[in-house]
């Protein structure tokens, strides 16, 4: 290209990403509503409504990762690295995307991942989650931390939920909470067990939870609080209430306590999930917590084919951080995961647009998979194979 050519299409890429980013901040007005001014066509579309609306308070906090962040940066490189090698003329007409996780039916291999502090950027929060994702007829993870109680999420929608832990300190809390989860019919529990959160930005913005929501999200827990306790007090008591000294005894001593599936969440090395296979956990999920915990990890999905190697078909593999596409999806599942979470993705959309940013989320994301599954020639999930897909030398 000669310069004069260059510089024109340089002036002309400068208008549209102009016009684009006055488009993405007039969609964030909310007296003007999404629908009109601007028409989202991806996860990244989201993010940047999403980065217009909030307080950059809440925004990094969903956004950021630990330190250097280098291994939030990595699970979405790591994705693209991988490339899909499709067979053509597969002669298939009609793609059903519909498949099982631990034995419940869902539309789609793509679930919601458990979200901390949702009513920090949507009023309705996870209630709103839990209608787009009861709609959308996929499984909500629920956060212990998601800023409601586990009852007020599972009344706004029938659809599927797993109960997401953080065992507290005390394991009468713990038992009484999963007793709970039981009782308003959650369908698993999901352990979250990787340490080592960093976050530079929450730092910065002093990121800390209103006290309003603290006080409601120990009592939520059933931490028993007294209501003269000061904001400081309150903030003391959540730092110590939380069980980081957790060993594979806890999962003893849960499977004694629920019949419902156990899952663990934050597993990387092959031989943690020979052990979660060994002690009978039902699932496990392949993630470094979408790289908010120790900088320096790999990508989840870089290690899901050893993991796979290893205990495929002995327990349910999951597995999340950094599916922004439907392409990640199918290389997920020909790599051998059973279904991905995702979690930035809906939580830029709830902050976005409330229960209709998820439902429109959700959907791009079924959308690209189905047309991902239509090219590489699979009718059904059970079709996604192996050999889609190149490693990276
Ligand atoms: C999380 N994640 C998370 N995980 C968990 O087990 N309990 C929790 O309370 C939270 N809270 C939370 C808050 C926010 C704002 C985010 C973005 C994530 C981690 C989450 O379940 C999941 O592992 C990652 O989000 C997956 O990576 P992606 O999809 O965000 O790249
Ligand atoms: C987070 C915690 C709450 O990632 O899991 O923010």
């Amino acid at each position: 290209m000669n310069r004069r050519r260059f510089a024109h299409w340089l002036a002309v890429y400068a208008a549209t990403s102009r016009w684009h980013t006055a488009q993405l901040l007039r969609a964030a007005e909310p007296e003007k509503g999404l629908a009109e001014s601007f028409e989202p066509a991806s996860v990244d579309d989201f993010q940047a409504l999403a980065k217009a609306k909030l307080s950059p308070m809440a925004y990094d906090y969903i956004t950021t990762g630990s330190t250097d962040q280098v291994t939030l940066r990595e699970n979405v490189a790591a994705f693209r690295r991988l490339q899909i090698l499709p067979p053509i003329l597969a002669g298939v007409a009609a793609v059903d995307t519909s498949t099982t996780v631990l034995k419940q039916r869902v539309t789609m291999p793509i679930l919601i991942a458990p979200v901390a502090a949702q009513r920090l950027y949507h009023p309705e929060g996870a209630k709103a989650t839990a209608r787009a994702a009861a709609a959308l007829g996929t499984i909500q993870g629920v956060s212990s931390s998601s800023s409601n109680s586990v009852e007020e999420i599972a009344a706004a929608s029938t659809g599927p939920k797993w109960l997401q832990l953080y065992p507290p300190r005390d394991r009468g809390v713990a038992e009484r909470l999963v007793r709970r989860a039981e009782k308003a019919g959650y369908t698993a529990i999901v352990v979250t067990v990787d340490l080592g959160e960093r976050k530079d930005a929450d730092r910065r913005n002093r990121f800390a939870l209103p006290e309003a929501m603290l006080r409601k999200h120990l009592l939520d827990c059933g931490f028993s609080i007294w209501a003269e306790m000061s904001y400081a007090e309150l903030i003391r008591f959540n730092q110590q209430a939380w069980d980081t000294a957790l060993s594979w005894e806890f999962f003893r001593w849960l499977r004694d306590r629920t019949r419902l599936p156990l899952l663990v969440k934050g597993v990387l090395r092959v031989a943690d999930a020979e052990k979660a296979v060994a002690i009978g956990l039902d699932g496990i999920v392949v993630s470094n917590h979408g790289g908010r915990r120790l900088d320096g990890m790999p990508a989840s999905i870089t290690c899901l084919p050893a993991i796979a190697a290893a205990v495929g078909g002995k327990t349910e593999i999951l597995l999340d951080s950094g599916v922004r596409r439907g392409t990640d999806v199918l290389k997920a599942l020909a790599l051998g995961a059973k279904a991905v979470l995702v979690g930035r993705p809906y939580a830029w959309a709830l902050g976005a647009d409330g229960e209709r940013g998820v439902h429109t989320v959700m959907t791009l994301l079924h959308e690209e998979f189905t047309a991902a599954m239509h090219a590489c020639g699979c009718a059904k999930v059970s079709d996604i194979s192996r050999d889609l897909i190149i490693l990276p030398k």
